[in-house]
């Protein structure tokens, strides 16, 4: 289970990250424990205390999440991708803090970082590849998209905008795609309602 933001850092002080809060990685972590799973939760920085009993694994930049997720999953598992995973590094962050210079512009190269989720697929064996997609537009066919690109077994999608809002503990909607092309809807749910509609899929789909 991965969850939480990834952040990149600028310099010692700065660094770009996202909004993700980490609550809906968490709360399917938490219900995966209830049904008696062994849970791995590989997490960005948030302010959740880690669910008691999991295995947990700590990490800042997409690299870092990259390398603690390869790591640790094993042939059979199913793996739940939640985490908001920064696209993009800075291409040479600062070993030094960067002061202000009075009228001047600064410009940040980025690079894009590796999709880890794409390459799960193609380098290791789970039972069932769960991704996340956060839209703010075309979220049925961006997800379609993200769905058959990387090659999943289901994906997660969650609007964002006219009054919803995907982060922290709200309640919320998600569209669910399976490989088979089923869909499913579920509308103003907990996420802790949402983590259970979504292990009885990945579970089913891993079988
Ligand atoms: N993901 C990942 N590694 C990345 C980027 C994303 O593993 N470098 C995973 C996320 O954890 C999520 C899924 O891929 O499960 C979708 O992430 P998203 O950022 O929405 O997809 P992208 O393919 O980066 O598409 P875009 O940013 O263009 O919407």
């Amino acid at each position: 289970m991965t969850a939480g933001p990834t952040r990149e850092k600028i310099d010692p002080v700065r660094f770009i990250s996202n909004y993700s809060t980490g609550t809906f990685g968490y709360e399917i972590a938490r219900e995966a424990l209830r049904r008696g799973c062994r849970v791995t939760l590989v997490s960005g920085p948030t302010s959740l205390a880690a669910p008691q009993g999991v295995k947990f694994v700590g990490v800042e930049t997409a690299a870092e999440m990259r390398r603690a997720v390869l790591k640790n999953i094993k042939n059979g598992d199913c793996v739940i991708m939640a985490a908001a995973v920064s696209d993009w590094r800075v291409r040479r962050p600062s070993a030094a803090k960067i002061k202000r210079k009075r009228e001047s512009e600064r410009v940040l190269e980025l690079v894009e970082n590796p999709d880890t989720l794409r390459e799960i697929r193609k380098r290791k064996a789970p039972a069932a590849l769960v991704g996340f997609a956060l839209e703010t537009e075309g979220l049925r066919g961006n997800a379609l998209k993200k769905l058959k690109e990387k090659n999943l077994d289901m994906i997660v999608a969650n609007r964002l905008g006219r009054g919803s809002s995907a982060f922290g503990d709200k309640k919320t909607d998600v569209l669910m795609i399976d490989r088979f092309g089923r869909e499913t809807e579920a509308k103003g749910r907990s996420k802790r309602e949402l983590a259970k509609i979504i292990l009885d899929k990945a579970f089913g789909l891993g079988i």
